[in-house]
């Protein structure tokens, strides 16, 4: 089962790529995640991305190509995966069907996460993170049971240096001019699905359940 997930910054891709792979126990591909880590522990491609991310840009396709062709090759993807914030841009989509069809492999869908800009910045806004194990959180519509402090494992939680007004702006505005013509693209491949992405986590996850199960019978 491989499965895209499309969507503005903040539309909540991360929240349901967690909650997908652990009903299909198959892992979670996040390039945001790798290279936060890679920052975190200053390699060569954390140095890189660190300025591109922090001023709300797409790192260069170049760089997370090299990451997703490494991914992709290990062994917990032979049963699947979900693609949480790849392909963002053409050039990664056009990449990522030559990697596929050189293996014998396909994407079979992708679910476009649809909500408005202004619901957008009220979940980044909002969004905090564990410093220690990366469970996610939101002040208002998921917050701790201790304000500031991870309910699993008690660390403390922290902002995303991205998620301040300005970047997430900047973020939008490459969602618009990058990865939304992906919607088109994958449309045209006749396996794209919408799903409203407004309301309640555990509503929005039986939609995107609903579109997974005839697939992968
Ligand atoms: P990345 O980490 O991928 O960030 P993103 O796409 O901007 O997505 P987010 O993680 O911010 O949001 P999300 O949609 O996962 O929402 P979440 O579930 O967290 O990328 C970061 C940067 O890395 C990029 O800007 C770029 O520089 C670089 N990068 C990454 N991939 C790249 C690529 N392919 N090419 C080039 N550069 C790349 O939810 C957000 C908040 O909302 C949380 O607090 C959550 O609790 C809350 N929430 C979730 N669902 C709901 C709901 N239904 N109702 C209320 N609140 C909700």
């Amino acid at each position: 089962m491989r499965i895209i997930l499309l969507g503005m910054p903040g539309v909540g891709k991360g929240t349901q790529a967690k909650k997908i792979c652990e009903a299909l126990n198959i892992p979670q591909i996040a390039p945001g995640d790798i290279l936060r880590k890679a920052v975190k522990s200053r390699t060569e491609i954390g140095l890189e991305a660190k300025a591109y991310m922090n001023s709300g840009k797409l790192v260069p396709d170049k760089v997370i190509l090299g990451i997703i062709e490494d991914r992709l090759k290990a062994p917990d993807c032979e049963r699947g995966y979900i693609l949480d914030g790849f392909p963002r841009t053409v050039v990664q989509a056009n990449a990522l069907g030559l990697m596929l069809k050189k293996a014998g492999q396909e994407i079979k869908l992708v679910i476009s996460l649809e909500v408005s800009p202004a619901e957008v910045v009220k979940r980044l806004s909002g969004r905090r993170v564990c410093s220690s194990c990366g469970r996610m959180y939101h002040i208002k519509f998921k917050p701790s049971q201790q304000e500031g402090i991870c309910d699993k494992c008690g660390e403390a939680l922290y902002q995303r240096e991205d998620d301040q007004e300005k970047t997430i702006k900047k973020r939008l505005e490459q969602y618009r001019e990058q990865t939304a013509p992906l919607i088109s693209y994958y449309k045209g491949l006749g396996i794209l699905e919408k799903v409203d992405a407004r309301g309640e986590i555990e509503e929005i996850f039986k939609k995107i359940t609903s579109l997974i199960n005839p697939v992968s019978s």
